[in-house]
């Protein structure tokens, strides 16, 4: 079997989607027009022309942007559904998604319609696909603590639905500190808590991550290797991070995919995983995140299996089902 085809055979959970970040132009554009919406593009053309960034804000501007096409239920569940039926043709099981509830308040769209839509999207995902699901409610860290109080309150009614909270946004200039009793207050309700770190922002981010935070899963991650004892700790904690290869080269956290810190990750011991992040804007889902990096690094089938296994034992699932999987890919490995 040749290195794409035993990717596309390795079954794979994805741990780091930005739901909103799956929406492809094509159904932009759909929704645009169904819900009356102006968008500055005249074509899908036109809107792919526009994913060119230079950093984390520039995507961030045409992402907050993009999401204003969904306004109702249904608007929510089409774009859940379309996701699962790409990663189910990439052999995804199980995933963990992010939506950006205040992305959706802020411009008049109740809670209430972005959530429902998403859960319901992920209910028949789930029968039609078989892939099972977790949604986290992520937080947009350029907004006040006061703006993440209110949305979890709004929360409450969905608390039994919810994996936990997340962070994201521009990370640079709100340090997970500002976030700190709002994660608490998460905590103390049952939820895992989850947040972007060291993606721009300097190994002190992901100190507080883990410190003031504390954090379940580290999202991205890749600064911390600047920091011996901090890469040390993470991997004597065993903190699953949700790495995304081409993201990293969109918003150029990397150069070049040759220079991808992934192999480093492993070889210090972190559990790192591969994801896709905003497939939509960054060209690619999750088997492309694994094809694109291996071809790039050169990447072993025990790198590309123990990537695969990480990304189950990271995940929270039912546990036969998670054996089950994570037999699939050692069995694969040994045939290889
Ligand atoms: N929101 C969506 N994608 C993001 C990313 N890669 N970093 C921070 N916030 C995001
Ligand atoms: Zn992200």
């Amino acid at each position: 079997m040749n290195r794409t085809d035993f990717i596309k055979a390795l079954p794979k959970a994805e741990l780091h989607l930005h739901i909103e970040g799956s929406l492809e132009p094509e159904l932009m554009m759909q929704l645009a027009a169904r819900n009356n919406i102006e968008l500055p593009f005249k074509s899908v053309e036109d809107i792919r022309a526009a994913y060119e960034f230079q950093n984390l804000q520039e995507f961030l501007d045409i992402y907050y942007q993009g999401m204003s096409v969904l306004q109702t239920k249904q608007d929510f569940h089409d774009l859940t559904m379309a996701y699962l039926k790409r990663v189910h043709e990439d052999n995804c099981r199980h995933v963990e998604i992010f939506f950006d509830p205040q992305g959706h308040t802020e411009r008049g769209v109740a809670f209430e319609e972005a959530i429902e839509g998403i859960l319901n999207g992920l209910a028949e995902g789930e029968e039609a696909f078989g892939i099972t699901s977790h949604l986290i409610l992520s937080f947009l860290r350029h907004l006040s603590e006061e703006d993440a109080f209110k949305t979890l309150e709004q929360a409450e009614p969905y608390l039994n639905r919810l994996l936990g909270v997340g962070l994201d946004s521009s990370e640079l200039g709100h340090p997970p500190s500002k976030f700190e009793r709002v994660f608490a207050a998460a905590r103390a309700k049952g939820l895992k808590s989850f947040a972007h770190g060291g993606e721009e922002g300097p190994p002190e981010y992901v100190r507080e991550c883990l410190d003031l935070l504390k954090i379940d899963r580290l999202d991205h991650g890749n600064r911390s290797l600047e920091d011996d004892a901090l890469t040390k700790r993470l991997a004597d904690e065993a903190m699953t991070l949700t790495v995304c290869p081409l993201s990293n080269l969109k918003l150029c956290v990397v150069d070049d995919l040759k220079n991808h810190p992934i192999r480093t990750m492993l070889q210090k011991g972190l559990k790192a995983t591969l994801n896709s992040d905003d497939p939509s804007y960054f060209g690619g889902y999750l088997n492309d995140n694994y094809i694109q990096t291996a071809e790039a690094l050169d990447l072993s089938t025990e790198e590309l299996g123990t990537l695969a296994l990480n990304s189950f034992s990271g995940a929270y699932m039912d546990e036969a089902l998670r054996e089950k999987y994570s037999a699939e890919i050692r069995q694969l490995m040994t045939q290889s």
